[in-house]
């Protein structure tokens, strides 16, 4: 998965895509003394490898339990269905929607976020401890519930279970030295502003799948699951090996605010607010695994109107 490994193909991908002008932007600062630079979210796949917080190179990791956890954790992130399979019926890693191991400007990053658990979660209408937040990455957005059979059952995955303290470690790992309580200014920031998006009855998936079929095949694949390049291959965008319809990328709105800002991979910033959209209609409109506690999501807050999969309330 290093960059050498990449290069060739991404050169004759760029050299494809043209010489598109980005219109993404830093919503980085300045770093602090010493702490490492996210990614920007202008940089091309040639990164794909690259983290700048590597607990494998962190030298005041030692022998024990919690800097063992860090690096499994690491490595659950950047490799899911590999390192936990038992916990990952498709083949979606954490690094697919979370470039560069989380460290990646509008890729979703999840740097100096740890100390802003606890925090309310607006789909389950309760408090959410870091770890609660990760067991729903698992069963949704990796699909666990399909093996487990339950939520929270005893095959995991719970926020108790070894998988989950592993990768909360990491994520803790990577908010060291982060103010508690201050929202790192890199958060939340894969939005559409709401000024621009488009009512769902007006986006239209025919528009989306030309602009797939003019974007993102050349890694995707016209079936959406995913082309080997080099050693990388993106997660499958749709179907029974993809992330389930409870997902937070199985929203419109959602799913358009990633694209938005880390895609093409070759010029990320390239589409507009709307093609992104249209684009997200479109990988949406496919089923995908289903998630069978959809019926316990938002009972206290309002369903999204960009729960396409969802029953109307
Ligand atoms: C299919 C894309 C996708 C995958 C795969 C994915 N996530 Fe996420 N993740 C999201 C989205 C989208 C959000 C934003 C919140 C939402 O709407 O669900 C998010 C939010 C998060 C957050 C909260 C971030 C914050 O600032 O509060 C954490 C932590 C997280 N994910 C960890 C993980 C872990 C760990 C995995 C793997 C086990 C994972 N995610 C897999 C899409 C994904
Ligand atoms: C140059 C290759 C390339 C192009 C072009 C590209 N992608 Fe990607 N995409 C990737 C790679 C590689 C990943 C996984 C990133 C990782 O794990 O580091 C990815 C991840 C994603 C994800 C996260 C979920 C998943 O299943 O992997 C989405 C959504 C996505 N791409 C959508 C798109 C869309 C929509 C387009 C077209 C506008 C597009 N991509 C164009 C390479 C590409």
């Amino acid at each position: 998965m290093t960059s050498r490994v990449f290069l060739p193909l991404l050169l004759s991908l760029v050299a494809l895509a043209g010489a598109g002008c980005s219109r993404a932007f830093s919503a980085t600062p300045a770093p602090a003394a010493g702490r490492p630079q996210l990614i920007a979210s202008t940089a091309t796949v040639a990164t794909v490898g690259e983290f700048p917080w590597n607990p494998l190179k962190d030298p005041s990791l030692d022998d024990s339990k919690l800097s063992k956890d860090i690096i499994w954790g690491f490595k659950i992130f950047i490799d899911t269905p590999g390192q936990v399979p038992h916990l990952t019926p498709g083949k979606v890693s954490c690094n697919n929607c979370h470039l560069n191991g989380g460290q990646r400007e509008r890729a979703l990053p999840v740097v100096g976020i740890a100390g802003m658990f606890p925090e309310y979660n607006r789909r389950a209408g309760r408090t959410y401890t870091l770890t609660d937040r990760v067991v729903d990455c698992f069963n949704r957005s990796q699909n666990a519930t399909s093996i487990v059979g339950g939520e929270n059952g005893p095959a995991g995955p719970t926020p108790t279970s070894k998988e989950v303290l592993a990768v909360t470690a990491y994520l803790t790992w990577l908010s060291k030295g982060f103010e508690v309580g201050k929202n790192p200014p890199w958060r939340g920031q894969n939005a559409i502003a709401a000024a621009n998006l488009i009512p769902m009855e007006k986006l239209e998936p025919a528009r989306g799948e030309a602009l797939f079929k003019q974007h993102c095949v050349s890694c995707h694949g016209e079936d959406g699951q995913g082309v080997l390049i080099g050693e990388k291959k993106p997660g499958p965008l749709w179907g029974a090996d993809s992330w389930n319809d409870g997902a937070g990328a199985a929203r419109v709105y959602t799913l358009a605010g990633i694209i938005r800002y880390s895609m093409p991979y070759v010029t990320p910033g390239v589409l507009t607010d709307a093609e992104s959209q249209h684009l997200a209609a479109f990988i949406n409109s496919h089923p995908r695994p289903s998630y069978p506690f959809k019926d316990r999501d938002f009972l206290i807050e309002k369903l999204p109107v960009d729960s396409v999969y969802y029953p109307k309330r």
